[in-house]
C-alpha cells in the first residue's frame, strides 16, 4: 500500500512551475475541450512529480480549479489509487513487490534490506529524510522476480547484495542503472548467447 494517509502538515499553496505548466497543457491538448477532467490522472501525477512524491491538499484543488472540476471528484481520485501519495515518502521512493512470484524468488530478502538501510517500519522516512518504502503488489515485472521500483525505474532479478547496493548508492545521491540485475537484456532469458549457439549448432 501507498503512503494513503493524508499528512498533517500541508504547505498553504500549490501552483505548477512554467515547466511543468507547459507538460500540463499538452497533456489537456489530448482530450476534447468537453471532457478535460479526463486529464485529471495525468495532472495529479505530474503534481506528485513536482512535489518530492506526494500530492498536497493545495494541489489537489489547485488541479480541480485547473480541470474546472470539483474539488472532492478530484480528492476521491487521490484517494482511490495507489500510485498517489498524500504524505511525504522522500526524494527517493521504493516500492517492493512482495506478490507471489517475487515473494517465491526472495521478495522477503529485499523487505529486510530495505527494514535494515531505510526504515524499520514501511511507510516511515529514513533518516535523513531522502527515502523511504512500501510493499506493493505485483507491478507487472514478475517475469523479472524478485524487483523493486524507485521512483519510475524498475530495478530487477535482485537478490540482497543487490538491493543493499542499490540503496546505499541512493544514500548518496548515485541513481544506480535500472533494469536486470543478473545481466539479462529485458526479459530474455539468461545465458542467451548459449541457448541461440545451442540451436543453431
Ligand atoms: S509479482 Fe512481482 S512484479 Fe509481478
Amino acid at each position: 500500500m501507498s503512503l494513503k494517509k493524508v499528512s498533517a502538515e500541508q504547505p498553504k499553496q500549490f501552483e505548477f512551475s512554467s515547466n511543468f505548466k507547459k507538460i500540463a497543457e499538452e497533456i489537456i491538448k489530448r482530450y476534447p475541450e468537453k471532457n478535460k477532467k479526463s486529464a485529471v490522472m495525468p495532472l495529479l501525477y505530474l503534481a506528485q512529480k513536482q512535489n518530492s512524491n506526494w500530492i498536497p491538499l493545495a494541489a489537489i484543488k489547485y488541479i480541480s480549479k485547473y480541470l474546472s472540476m470539483p474539488y472532492i471528484n478530484v480528492y476521491e481520485v487521490a484517494t482511490f489509487y495507489s500510485m498517489f501519495n498524500l504524505s511525504p515518502v522522500g526524494k527517493y521512493f521504493i516500492q517492493v513487490c512482495t506478490t507471489t512470484p517475487c515473494l517465491i524468488r526472495g521478495a522477503d530478502k529485499i523487505v529486510k534490506i530495505c527494514k535494515q538501510k531505510i526504515s524499520e517500519k514501511e511507510n516511515s522516512i529514513s533518516k535523513n529524510g531522502e527515502c523511504s518504502w512500501t510493499e506493493v503488489e505485483c507491478l507487472g515485472a514478475c517475469v523479472n522476480a524478485p524487483m523493486m521500483q524507485i521512483n519510475e525505474d524498475y530495478y530487477e532479478d535482485l537478490d540482497e547484495k543487490s538491493a543493499a547496493k542499490i540503496i546505499e548508492s541512493i544514500f548518496q545521491d548515485k541513481i544506480l542503472k535500472p533494469g536486470s540485475y543478473r545481466g539479462r537484456k529485458n526479459t530474455s532469458p539468461e545465458n542467451l548467447k548459449k541457448i541461440e549457439g545451442t540451436k543453431h549448432a
